[in-house]
């Protein structure tokens, strides 16, 4: 009797309520979303693996002064040491060879938050006590042998479970930093509903479904192809001129990260010849007394054109159009502001410094 109240005592031991059953265990049974996962951003959001994140970091006085990794709340949630990795104290820096902390926004992390704490300076996730009990939508499902199943949480339901960490972050200058200002109720789209629509494949290998959410989380990064329908571009012309327009029908701001710069290129094609317009820019730049800082110093928005949620945005070109002209308009963006590239020391990192192609349309007059 006593043995058996031990051995029952160590295992919950071992699965603390911070402890996350590794991602390589659900690639077991759940093969496909595995793989589209390791694709992802959040498979990646590691300062091991995330260049960009690493060069932040590196400059970053939480690093240089009080050796504290705070990011790690978000970006690498299911460490098992976060505690001592991201609340105030002794100096303690992440470790690579912690797997708990390379598994990034882990599949059992997500899948565990049971709600969202609304917070001033940022909101936390609230993880439930059940290491194996996942949260999801699928009402008609079989029983798993490796964990339970809830499909009674309103945050998967309404894709609220995203902003935990999506929603906003603001400085000790009380400035929001990283700002998604979601208004989550358009026409019933979410989070979840533009970011994991339903695809082809099963969700497990224990049974054969046709579709599964795509775990993949289309991005800046990748898969971003499968965002450009929410992106429309359109020509209106005029007399002695003519407009284009980009019409934003996702419920946030186009490009939400600080580091981005959208860019708007647009060429007439004439006869064998290419004219190019001048180009667009679409950024929202933080920092102090009108002149650019770093995130850490910024007191204020010294600049925001990028185009807003739901927002209809026309930019006029003063250009006669004539009959067989070809318009072409590319809409695209760099992950990283390229006046911040060498400050960064990211000069050989070529997915940072490249101009990614969001939406591209071609208009014949
Ligand atoms: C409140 C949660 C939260 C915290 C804390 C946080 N981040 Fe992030 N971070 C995010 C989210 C969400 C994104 C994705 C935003 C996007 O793509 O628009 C992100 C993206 C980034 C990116 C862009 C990465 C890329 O590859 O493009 C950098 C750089 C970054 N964070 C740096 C940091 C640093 C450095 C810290 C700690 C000092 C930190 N973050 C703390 C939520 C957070
Ligand atoms: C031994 C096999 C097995 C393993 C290992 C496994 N699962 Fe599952 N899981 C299943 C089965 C079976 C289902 C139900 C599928 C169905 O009904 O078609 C399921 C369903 C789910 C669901 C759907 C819940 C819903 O209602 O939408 C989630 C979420 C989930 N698993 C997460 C995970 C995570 C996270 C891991 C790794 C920590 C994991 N699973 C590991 C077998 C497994
Ligand atoms: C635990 C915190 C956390 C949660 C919860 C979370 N994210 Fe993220 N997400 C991040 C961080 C951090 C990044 C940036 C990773 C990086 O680039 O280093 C990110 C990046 C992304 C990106 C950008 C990918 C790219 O290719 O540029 C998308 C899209 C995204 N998340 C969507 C979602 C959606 C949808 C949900 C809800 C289903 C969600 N996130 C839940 C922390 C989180
Ligand atoms: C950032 C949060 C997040 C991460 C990380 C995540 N999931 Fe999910 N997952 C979701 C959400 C939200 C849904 C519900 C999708 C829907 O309702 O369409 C879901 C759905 C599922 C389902 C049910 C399939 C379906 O079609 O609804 C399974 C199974 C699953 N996830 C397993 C996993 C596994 C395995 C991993 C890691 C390889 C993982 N998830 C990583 C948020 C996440
Ligand atoms: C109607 C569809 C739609 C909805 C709803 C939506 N998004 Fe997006 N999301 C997009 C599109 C399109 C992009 C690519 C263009 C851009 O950067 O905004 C994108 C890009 C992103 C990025 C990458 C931005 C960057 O700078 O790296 C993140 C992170 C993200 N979305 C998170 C979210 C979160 C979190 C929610 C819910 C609160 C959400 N999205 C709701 C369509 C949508």
């Amino acid at each position: 009797m006593r043995r058996v109240f031990l051995l029952i005592a160590a295992v919950s031991l071992s699965f603390a309520s911070n402890s996350f059953v590794l991602n390589s265990e659900c690639k077991k049974c759940h093969e496909t979303i595995y793989k589209e996962f390791m694709s992802a951003q959040h498979a990646n959001s590691t300062i091991f693996k995330d260049k960009i994140h690493a060069a932040v970091w590196a400059k970053h006085p939480k690093n240089k002064k009080m050796k504290k990794y705070g990011c790690a709340k978000c970006h690498t949630p299911a460490a098992n040491d976060i505690d001592k990795l991201s609340k105030k104290g002794v100096a303690y820096l992440p470790d690579k060879n912690n797997p708990t902390q390379n598994d990034g926004i882990s599949c059992a992390y997500c899948h565990r938050i049971e709600s969202i704490k609304h917070g001033k300076m940022l909101n936390s996730n609230i993880i439930s006590k059940e290491p194996k009990k996942y949260f999801g939508n699928l009402q008609d499902h079989i029983k798993s042998p490796f964990h339970k199943i809830d499909t009674g949480n309103k945050n998967f339901k309404n894709g609220n479970v995203c902003i935990g960490c999506h929603s906003h972050k603001k400085n000790k200058f009380n400035l929001n930093v990283c700002s998604t200002n979601i208004k989550n109720e358009l026409d019933k789209a979410n989070c979840v509903s533009c970011h994991m629509p339903k695809v082809k494949g099963s969700v497990s290998n224990l049974r054969e479904t046709k579709t599964h959410a795509f775990h993949g989380f289309p991005g800046l990064h990748i898969h971003s192809n499968m965002l450009s329908k929410y992106v429309d571009i359109e020509l209106l012309r005029e007399i002695d001129d003519f407009w284009i327009s980009i019409n934003n029908k996702s419920s946030h701001a186009l490009t939400l990260h600080p580091l981005r710069v959208m860019k708007l290129e647009v060429s007439v094609k004439r006869g064998g010849k290419v004219i190019k317009l001048p180009s667009k820019i679409f950024l929202r730049a933080l920092g102090r007394d009108g002149k650019p800082t770093p995130p850490w110093l910024a007191t204020e928005i010294i600049k925001n054109t990028s185009i807003k949620a739901n927002e209809k945005r026309s930019i006029k070109y003063n250009f006669h159009l004539q009959k067989g002209d070809e318009v072409k308009v590319v809409l695209g963006y760099y992950l990283v502001n390229p006046k911040l590239i060498k400050k960064l020391g990211l000069e050989n990192d070529e997915k940072a410094k490249k101009f990614h192609i969001l939406k591209e349309e071609s208009f014949k007059i």
